[in-house]
């Protein structure tokens, strides 16, 4: 595939959760701003997209669409990120998330445990505390003190088999395109990225989701159980404000997934809108910051997946992965589609 092109899947036909959607060839519209929009990472965001749109198509606030957008996947079973996800090397979920506004308010959780919606928790911590960030324990005081439940800790059944199944060898080493377990969503074949490897192990889980409202206001929201049987401890980029997440409204907004270490190496999402500012396409920026990673990782580069979505502040949207097999959902008044991304390897 060339590098230089855009590559849409036009799903004009394909029945997606029980209804037809639209698909869309071009999505530039020249000197018209095409909002309401939202983008998110995987195939599972055709179904967050779907909760962010409830939102945006109604003339709600982008803020609330990226919030009640990625809550629908941290509430699936089995599936990509939150409670369900697999857990680190000693067995427990331990969950990230980050949100940020049109106004630079941003906030984030990182390593919190047995909390169901840790994206708004990352939203109380932007709104009711002077701070950015909080991790750990204290987070998961702050998530209680506002009102959220603690949950059991008990895996669900897949992370269960695939954390006893892990356990017989015990190595963890990053592997592309498993961002997220199968997803619920049916789709034909050919729309399929990789989904799970011969060797049944998954890795990293994330959602990234960023929109435009009909205000012309941009946000984003990002959340992971990261890294699959990481090191007890670890954080990804998901939680970093500029790395895994970033929204500047006169410029645009980006959100990462794939090997958060070596997004936060670039500070990517931030170094992404760096490149739109400069005036270069949500997808030429998503291009400029991988090619960067590729040439920083050299040879490991064939040992990792980065990838970004970004959307600018006209409601064009550009995306830009490491390798083949990433792809990303959009929801406009055009419908909802699903983008394969253009990739270097
Ligand atoms: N990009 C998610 C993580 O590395 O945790």
């Amino acid at each position: 595939m060339g590098i230089n092109r855009r590559h849409f899947i036009n799903l004009t036909s394909l029945s997606v959760a029980g209804f037809s959607i639209k698909g869309f060839a071009n999505n530039a519209k020249p000197n018209k701003t095409n909002k309401p929009i939202v983008i998110s990472t995987w195939d599972a965001g055709l179904n967050a997209n779907k909760g962010a749109w409830a939102v945006l198509s109604t003339g709600g606030a982008a803020l609330d669409a990226v919030e009640k957008g990625v809550m629908v996947t941290e509430d699936e079973k089995n599936c990509c990120v939150g409670l369900g996800a697999n857990p680190d090397r000693d067995g427990f979920v331990t969950l990230d998330a980050s949100i940020m506004d049109h106004e630079f308010n941003c906030g984030s959780v990182g390593f919190l445990e047995r909390i169901k919606h840790p994206i708004s928790v990352a939203r109380k911590v932007m709104e009711k505390t002077p701070h950015v960030m909080l991790v750990g324990e204290g987070a998961q005081q702050f998530a209680l003190s506002q009102g959220f439940t603690l949950e059991s800790g008990e895996l669900s059944d897949d992370a269960k088999k695939e954390y006893l199944n892990w356990l017989k060898k015990s190595t963890y080493k990053p592997i592309i395109n498993i961002e997220r377990k199968q997803s619920t969503t049916q789709l034909d074949a050919k729309f399929q990225a990789p989904t799970k490897l011969s060797n049944g192990e998954w890795n990293h889980d994330t959602i990234g989701m960023v929109a435009l409202d009909a205000h012309g206001n941009l946000s984003g929201s990002c959340t992971t159980s990261g890294a699959g049987f990481k090191l007890r401890g670890r954080l990804g980029d998901s939680p970093i404000i500029g790395a895994g997440l970033y929204v500047d409204n006169e410029v645009g907004a980006v959100v990462a997934t794939g090997q958060g270490e070596d997004v936060i190496r670039v500070a990517g999402a931030s170094a992404v809108v760096e490149q739109m500012r400069q005036g270069k396409s949500p997808q030429e920026a998503c291009k400029f910051v991988v090619e960067r990673i590729r040439r920083i990782k050299k040879e490991k580069a064939n040992d990792i997946q980065v990838c970004f979505i970004a959307l600018n502040k006209n409601g064009e949207h550009g995306s830009y992965a490491l390798h083949k097999g990433f792809n990303y959902a959009v929801h406009s008044n055009d419908g909802a589609s699903l983008v394969e991304a253009p990739f270097i390897y």
